[in-house]
């Protein structure tokens, strides 16, 4: 099968062409222009996605070698998202749809995010690169040895989201955040402590660097490696018997410190922040696993990216999948992974992009 895969719910324009034996994609990410306003301002990102869209569709074809008319189907991402990215993305491929006569698959953006699971890592990394390409050795399904259920945590920008996995392509969702995203924590106490955007990455290196001078004076001094951690945030909701999150409180939390605690070391409180985050979202993925009794876990979303994170899922009593880095942040070759496992094209007229879409079971 032959699948056009678009991807434009936030700030990345990814195009992504899968055959049988390779999948190619091109990414231009817009972390650029963003980091000017500290954060996506969404018509500024609907501007960018028109302006890379048609060079970007090109681009990825003639990579993969395929002709239009040589596709089975064409796969967009139709929420959730940014209204008006969504919208550049939708249109585009109903435009292709209709004029090559193609079926075209909406996809949910956070079931995309799970099927990066299903893909080997890309030969390069696009990874906030300005425009970035890349192509697939090859592509395979879900490895053979992942059993379902799974339990799915998907962590990134506009998500933070548990999911039981019955099979790929059926999701229950049993758990999400009430307010800001993980991702959304990071980006915007990043603004605060006037660190760049995305904040993800840049809190994570100020986090780092902490850990480091605390491992640095421990050797020095001999002190035991128990030494208190001077800033500390709470993980918020951890004690809640449900598999929901809430961070905008974290958020706020940092804000006060700092105006209360102008000479804390920056890169404590990061540390402390990533903490907060990080130790909530693994408590909470743990017990979702026990209650659903599941087989295997599978991590997707930007913040999967986040190094630390990634080390403490790795022990757990399931095996745990977390795509490669590439593949974590907003891409279309998860698209059209996804897009494998839909046997239902949409009505061309009839479909739209929708901003809330939620994974419901199918
Ligand atoms: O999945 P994604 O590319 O876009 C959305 O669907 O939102 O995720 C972007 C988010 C941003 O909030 C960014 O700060 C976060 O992922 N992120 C990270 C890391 N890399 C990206 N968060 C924590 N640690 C990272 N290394
Ligand atoms: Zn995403």
């Amino acid at each position: 099968m032959r699948i056009l895969a678009i991807e434009t719910s936030c700030d990345e324009t990814s195009v992504a062409v899968l055959t049988p034996k390779d999948l190619t994609v091109v990414t231009a990410s817009q972390i650029d222009v963003h980091r000017i306003t500290g954060g996506v301002v969404p018509e500024v990102a609907a501007r960018e996605h028109v302006q890379v869209m048609i060079p970007l569709l090109k681009e990825a074809l003639a990579r993969a070698a395929v002709t239009p008319q040589q596709l089975d189907r064409i796969a967009v991402t139709t929420g959730p998202g940014l209204m008006t990215s969504l919208m550049v993305g939708v249109e585009t491929a109903r435009t292709l749809a209709y004029g090559w006569q193609k079926p075209l698959f909406p996809i949910n953006h956070i079931e995309g995010h799970i099927a990066a699971n299903w893909l080997p890592p890309l030969d390069t990394s696009p990874v906030y690169e300005p425009t970035a390409f890349a192509t697939m050795r090859a592509f395979s399904g879900p490895a053979p040895a992942m059993q379902f259920p799974a339990v799915a945590l998907v962590v990134s920008g506009g998500h933070t989201e548990l999911l039981c996995v019955s099979q790929p392509g059926h999701y229950e969702l049993i758990g999400a955040t009430r307010d800001d995203a993980a991702g959304e924590c990071f980006d915007k106490c990043a603004r605060i402590l006037d660190l760049p955007y995305p904040g993800g990455p840049s809190i994570s290196a100020q986090a780092e660097q902490a850990r480091k001078a605390w491992q640095t004076r421990r050797a020095e001094q001999g002190q035991p490696t128990k030494q208190v951690q001077p800033v500390k945030f709470p993980s918020p909701m951890l004690t809640s018997h449900n598999f929901d999150f809430s961070f905008s409180g974290l958020k706020t939390a940092v804000l006060y410190f700092r105006r209360d605690h102008p000479t804390a070391p920056l890169a404590e409180i990061c540390a402390a922040l990533e903490d907060a985050i990080i130790h909530v979202l693994v408590d909470k993925t743990k017990r979702a696993i026990k209650q659903y009794q599941a087989k295997s876990l599978l991590v997707g979303g930007g913040v999967a990216a986040n190094l630390r994170l990634r080390e403490q899922l790795r022990d757990l009593d399931v095996p745990v999948y977390i795509p490669p880095l590439e593949l974590c942040t907003d891409n279309a070759a998860m698209i059209a992974a996804a897009a494998q496992f839909h046997d239902q094209p949409a009505d061309l007229f009839a479909f739209q992009a929708d901003p809330n879409w939620e994974l419901t079971p199918r």
